[in-house]
């Protein structure tokens, strides 16, 4: 009735406009910012800021023109930005409860892991999840000690299969096996051969996804699902890599299954396997099918593509700075010398060593934007309001190249670890791995790989760069931060 009294006054289009406006009207009364919200650039109606770059390094320059603390729109969601250390430590360690969530319902996740999994769950679940995760990582193989040897072992075929390379190679896919090795042994109980064409397309194909849910334009999906789900894009071949690899860890699963030894578990899906059966009576605890597998596929893809880009960071490091990788090799002879494989007791006696791993990492800046969280609770931060449920990225690439926290953020320093008489220093700047109740479950996993793979090679060689190279340090960005594929040559000392 109300439309046809309308038509009788204007036309078709003067309907659609009218429309249009109603909407826009609603669009601006509801979605209004409550008072004290973090400000940011001007959102389009109903698009929001789509058009600006979720890259860190957007980010970084919009944090210096906004703040520590500033928003954005994508379509109806709003994601507060937070920067530099003193307000990243302020809101992962200070009011760490207000912070610890991660979003849910995000399309992607949905698409990929039903929602489940350790890194995306939330409350009494993730507190299982990951209560489990870390007892598996503490008291396998017979705890710490256990995983130094599986990773001294791996670091043997890892140096092997570069001593085998002839000429100048791209060591990315090499580093990639010897570290997910590392995870495949906690998980499935057992290692791949580097040329095993399976698990390397299996690799590869992770990588590509990994890479690809990092993409502005993948990240769209979670914005537009239905309308994404029939458009072609990256997001389209990155479900169909994550399908391939959830098939794969799924087969790997059912294998366990048919030969499980309850009293003797072998690995994390043993262990598993045996903790659904006790834990039954407690369906909130989410130890089911669907969370192992991917949580089997969080372990994989949190372990492997970050561990290996650090590496190749640090190889990179030390073939565009060859005097620091001399002095690292002094240390190694001075310590270790070239008849036994490092290990973990040398450490502390390696000061140089340390810190320039460490400044690897910092300047790596692997996983630049950290991972997103959610507001648990309606929470004031820098003076600003972020209500209950708002999407929280905490900048990690600023706490890292914070001008206020580094001498030299700019360049590759290993002196920001070094105090004056050359013994190491510890940095509360220094939070590649985040802070707070999320803090990567596998830090001191990741700290002893990077430790012996590192002092492995450099103990059997010395890299140059492959003809030609150019080694930038401008990385690639996907959801990690890495560097370009570059060439090496490796020369036995
Ligand atoms: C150099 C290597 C690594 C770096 C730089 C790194 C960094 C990170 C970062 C920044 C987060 C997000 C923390 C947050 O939300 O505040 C994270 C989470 C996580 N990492 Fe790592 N990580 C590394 C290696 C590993 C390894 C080897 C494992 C395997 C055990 C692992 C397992 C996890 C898990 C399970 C989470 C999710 C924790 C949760 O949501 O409760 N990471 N990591």
């Amino acid at each position: 009735m109300f439309f046809s009294c309308l038509f009788d006054y204007i036309d078709f289009t003067g309907f659609l406009l009218v429309f249009f406006l109603f909407l826009l009207l609603k669009y601006i009364i509801t979605d209004k910012n409550p008072p004290c919200f973090p400000p940011g650039p001007w959102p389009l109606p109903f698009m929001g800021n789509i058009f600006t770059g979720l890259d860190f390094r957007t980010i970084d320059k919009l944090a210096e023109e906004y703040g520590d603390v500033f928003s954005l729109r994508w379509g109806s969601e709003k994601i507060v930005f937070i920067s530099g250390y003193k307000m990243v430590k302020e809101a992962l360690v200070i009011q760490l409860d207000s912070f610890a969530d991660r979003p849910s319902n995000v399309p992607m996740f949905d698409q990929i892991l039903n929602g489940t999994g350790l890194i995306i769950s939330n409350g009494y679940l993730w507190k299982m999840q990951r209560k489990f995760a870390n007892s598996h990582l503490r008291n396998f193989n017979k705890g710490l000690r256990g995983l130094e040897l599986i990773i001294q072992e791996e670091s043997v075929y890892l140096c092997d299969a570069f001593k085998e390379e002839q000429g100048p190679f791209d060591p990315q896919l090499l580093l990639s096996s010897a570290v997910s090795n590392i995870i495949s042994s906690l998980v499935f109980g057992h290692r791949f051969e580097y040329h095993d064409k399976q698990f390397q397309n299996i690799l590869q194909l992770d990588s590509e996804a990994i890479f690809l849910s990092g993409l502005t334009r993948t990240q769209l999906y979670n914005v537009f699902p239905r309308l994404f789900n029939f458009v072609p894009g990256p997001h389209q071949k990155m479900f169909a890599n994550y399908s391939k690899v959830l098939e794969f860890l799924n087969d790997e699963i059912n294998k366990h299954k048919e030969d499980l030894d309850s009293s003797n578990p072998r690995d994390y899906i043993d262990a598993y396997l045996v903790e659904m059966e006790k834990r039954k009576s407690d369906p909130e605890a989410g130890f089911n099918f669907d969370t192992l597998l991917s949580a089997t596929l969080d372990f994989f893809e949190a372990g492997t593509e970050t561990s290996a880009t650090t590496l190749c960071w640090g190889l990179l490091f030390m073939m565009k700075y060859p005097e620091i990788q001399r002095k690292v090799q002094a240390e190694i002879d001075r310590v270790i010398g070239h008849s036994r494989l490092p290990s973990m007791t040398d450490r502390p006696n390696m000061p140089y060593t340390d810190a320039v791993i460490h400044e690897t990492q910092r300047l790596g800046n692997i996983v630049p934007l950290g991972a997103p969280k959610r507001a648990c609770k309606d929470t004031m931060l820098g003076g600003y309001f972020i209500p209950k449920g708002t999407t929280i990225t905490t900048s990690l690439s600023s706490v890292l190249k914070d001008k206020n926290e580094w001498e030299t953020p700019g360049s590759f320093n290993p002196g920001h670890f070094l105090d004056e008489k050359g013994q190491f220093r510890k940095r509360d700047a220094f939070l590649p791995f985040s802070a707070g109740k999320r803090v990567c479950l596998g830090e001191q996993l990741a700290r002893m790989e990077l430790f012996l793979f590192f002092t492995s090679l450099l103990q059997h060689f010395t890299l140059t760069p492959g003809p030609g190279e150019k080694l930038s340090l401008e990385g690639q960005l996907g959801f990690t931060y890495a560097p370009i594929s570059y060439h090496i040559n490796v020369n036995l000392r």
